[in-house]
């Protein structure tokens, strides 16, 4: 099971990575999450993304790519992974195909509308990487703590209204050529996410299933799905 999550900002990316994820026991590999924990070890390479990712920008090409193909070969990718958020541009779709031949890319479909108001509400657990929302679930049971290891959540700084209308300007600039690139290698698997977590995650397995991507048992049968 080797899929690609794309999408815009708040589309849902990391939200059914995270259910995947825990239900298939697939690894998840967000390059947002990547570089978020680059900055918060203050690395040289947090250093130098940082700069991009505060005002919405993308961070250079040669640097993502570099960053996506050492950890493809990390031995816990082998039996497959959930990619999110990565390719965003051609070359970087290009480039990825050299790196590994991939089953499925979801492109999950939301209205600017919605994602905007989803991400007003987003909340992340800095230890664990759980996406919680204050307006939609999951929703944290106790006050901004994650429910899994009690951490204070917090708010993205690119979550800031300014920098999620660039992040948008730049999603639009970018994803027309990668959406067309995997129409015509037929691994495109178009999915609405307007909808509640609950109505669009079973939507998404079956997609999977059907294309005989998804043919792994669950690892664990009670995950949360919204
Ligand atoms: P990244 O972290 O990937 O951010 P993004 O693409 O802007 O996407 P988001 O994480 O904001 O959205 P998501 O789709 O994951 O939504 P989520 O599931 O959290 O990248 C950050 C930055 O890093 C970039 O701006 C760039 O600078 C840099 N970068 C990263 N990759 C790069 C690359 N390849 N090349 C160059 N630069 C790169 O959901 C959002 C909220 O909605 C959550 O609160 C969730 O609970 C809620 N929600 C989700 N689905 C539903 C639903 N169906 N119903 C109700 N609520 C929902
Ligand atoms: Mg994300």
């Amino acid at each position: 099971m080797k899929i690609v999550l794309i999408g815009a900002p708040g589309a849902g990316k990391g939200t059914y990575a995270q259910i995947l994820r825990e239900k298939y026991c697939i690894p998840h590999i967000s390059t947002g999450d990547i570089f978020r924990e680059e900055i918060a070890r203050d690395t040289e390479l947090g250093r130098v993304v940082k700069s991009y990712i505060e005002r919405g920008l993308l961070v250079p090409d040669e640097i993502v790519i570099e960053v996506v193909s050492k950890r493809l070969k990390q031995p816990d990718a082998l039996r497959g992974f959930i990619l999110d958020g990565f390719p965003r541009t051609l070359e970087q779709a290009k480039a990825l195909d050299k790196i590994v031949d991939v089953d499925a890319v979801v492109h999950l479909v939301v209205s600017e509308e919605v994602a905007v108001r989803r991400l007003s509400g987003r909340r992340i657990c800095p230890v664990c990487n759980r996406v919680y929302n204050i307006y939609y679930e999951p929703k944290p049971r106790e006050d901004e703590k994650c429910d899994y290891d009690g951490a204070q959540l917090i708010k993205r700084p690119d979550d800031e209204p300014e920098v999620v209308r660039n992040r948008y300007r730049v999603f639009y600039e970018t994803f027309k050529p990668i959406i067309e690139y995997y129409r015509v290698s037929s691994k495109l698997i178009e999915v609405d996410s307007n909808k509640s977590i609950k109505e669009v995650f079973p939507v998404l397995e079956e997609a999977l299933r059907r294309n005989k991507i998804l043919q792994l048992q669950p690892c664990k049968e009670d995950v949360r799905v919204g």
